[in-house]
């Protein structure tokens, strides 16, 4: 696969992203969008993706869109982004971020490197935001994970939104064998941190944040859309 370039900003010096390393093989790639963005979704955590977040996804992109935690791309690929429409892909790891842009369909988008967790080092301002099975992966207590959409606001634009999913921990269903069996796996093996997520603490962090809130918990999982970013 082609090298990509990606810029932090608008304005900044172009940064560099590596190739996609051998682990981003298409084998790998097509295996984790039939099995955890079909399988697992669906029959796991009872939420089929073209159902619920696919039409969230599509119904929520702006003229300027952040994507968070890209992945394979699989998302940008699916949402029918406009050609007008201007996006940039944030992630932690230069190889999912290479992978994601070249998987989009869209050699121009911007990709920016950094840990989400921090503020974002982006000048402008977005007014639409997703991110898509990205909390439930991040290492931290779930009052800090909360903090990504204090920090996010601020790059947003008055009339922003910004919408999601995650895979909750705790206060949904029982999981049934298959979904008890892929929670063992990931939280030992560190795909997942997220024991302690619920859906009452997410709300919270989107109504302290954003004057309109809507969630939604499909199965196992929190889904979320909130628009206008309350100014503080
Ligand atoms: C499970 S994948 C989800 C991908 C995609 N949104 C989807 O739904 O298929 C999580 C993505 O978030 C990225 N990621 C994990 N922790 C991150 C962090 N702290 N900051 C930015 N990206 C992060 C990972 O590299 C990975 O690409």
């Amino acid at each position: 696969m082609a090298t990509h370039t990606a810029a932090s900003t608008s304005s900044d010096p172009p940064l560099k992203v590596k190739p996609p390393q051998a682990v981003y093989t298409p084998w790998r790639l097509a295996v984790y969008d039939i099995w955890v963005l079909g399988i697992v979704s669906t029959w796991a955590w009872g939420c089929p993706i073209s159902q619920y977040l696919i039409p969230l996804f599509r119904s929520n992109v702006g003229k300027n869109h952040l994507d968070i935690g890209a992945g394979t791309g699989y998302y940008l690929r699916k949402a029918h982004i406009p050609p007008s429409a201007q996006l940039t892909i944030v992630d932690n790891e230069e190889a999912a971020l290479s992978v994601a842009i070249a998987r989009s369909n869209r050699p121009d988008a911007r990709g920016i490197v950094t840990d989400i967790l921090q503020p974002l080092p982006a000048t402008e301002k977005f007014d639409s935001v997703s991110m898509y099975y990205l909390l439930h992966c991040l290492p931290v207590p779930v009052a800090v994970k909360c903090r990504v959409f204090s920090h996010l606001k601020k790059d947003m634009t008055a009339d922003g939104v910004i919408h999601g999913a995650n895979v909750l921990g705790c206060g949904v269903r029982k999981d049934n064998w298959f979904a008890a069996f892929i929670r063992r796996g990931c939280l030992k093996h560190g795909v997942f941190h997220n024991r302690e997520d619920n859906a009452y603490e997410f709300e919270r962090a989107l109504r302290e944040n954003f004057h309109q809130v809507e969630t939604w918990v499909v199965g196992s999982i929190f889904i979320f859309r909130a628009a206008r970013p309350i100014d503080n």
